[in-house]
């Protein structure tokens, strides 16, 4: 019962507030407690669509500051001029193509909500896992700057080690965070990555 209460909470105060979609208020609540994102700052969300962190870190950094998303989906347009989004597919995305054509080198932060498609099937979910999340870490290599943050959604997993330790291994501190906002029977945690080194 509770969690058909939060889903209506949460989805209903969305589209009362015009967002796309319920992730909205995960995104807040995670700036809320870690303070990630500042005004004027680069934002790139990888898995943008249909735009409600785009919608939300449009407004955290403000009219000077750069939102690019990308989806393999296309992101119906969103007004704010602060907004790019791209359709594409990350595993096939070169971050120094998309950076060649901004005016600046690196992002301050990138978000990853991204949800991949799964089978079901363990041994052969995990091989995308691990390749998705290779090519989400190759894109932070070449386009978060030293000292960045990066929050990424994960789901537990038999690669879930593997996934910490690779964060771990690349970043200063790694917290992991379950928004009230995330469905309470779900497995989703985020992590919350300070300080690329
Ligand atoms: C939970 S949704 C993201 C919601 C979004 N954060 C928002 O607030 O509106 C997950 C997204 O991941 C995208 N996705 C899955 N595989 C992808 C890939 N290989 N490359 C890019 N996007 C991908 C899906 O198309 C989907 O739109």
């Amino acid at each position: 019962m509770g969690r058909f209460v939060l889903k209506d909470t949460f989805y209903k105060k969305a589209k009362q507030e015009g967002f796309r979609a319920r992730s909205a208020y995960k995104l807040k609540e995670i700036e809320t407690k870690f303070h990630i994102v500042r005004k004027g700052g680069a934002v790139l969300d990888l898995g943008c669509s249909p735009g409600s962190f785009l919608q939300v870190l449009s407004e955290m950094v403000g009219e000077k500051g750069t939102v690019v998303g990308i989806d393999i989906l296309p992101t119906p347009p969103l007004p704010a001029k602060n907004i790019t989004a791209i359709q594409g597919d990350i595993r096939e995305t070169d971050i120094s193509a998309i950076l060649s054509g901004l005016p600046f080198t690196s992002f301050d932060v990138i978000t990853c909500d991204i949800a991949p498609n799964l089978s079901g099937i363990r041994e052969v979910d995990d091989a995308r896992i691990e390749e998705l999340f290779g090519s989400v870490v190759k894109t932070v290599e070449g386009g978060l700057k030293p000292g960045g943050h990066f929050i990424i959604k994960s789901f537990f997993t038999t690669v879930q080690k593997n996934i910490t330790d690779e964060l771990k291994r690349r970043f200063e501190k790694v917290s992991t965070y379950k928004p009230a906002a995330s469905r309470s029977v779900s497995s989703e945690v985020y992590f919350v990555c300070m300080g690329k080194k």
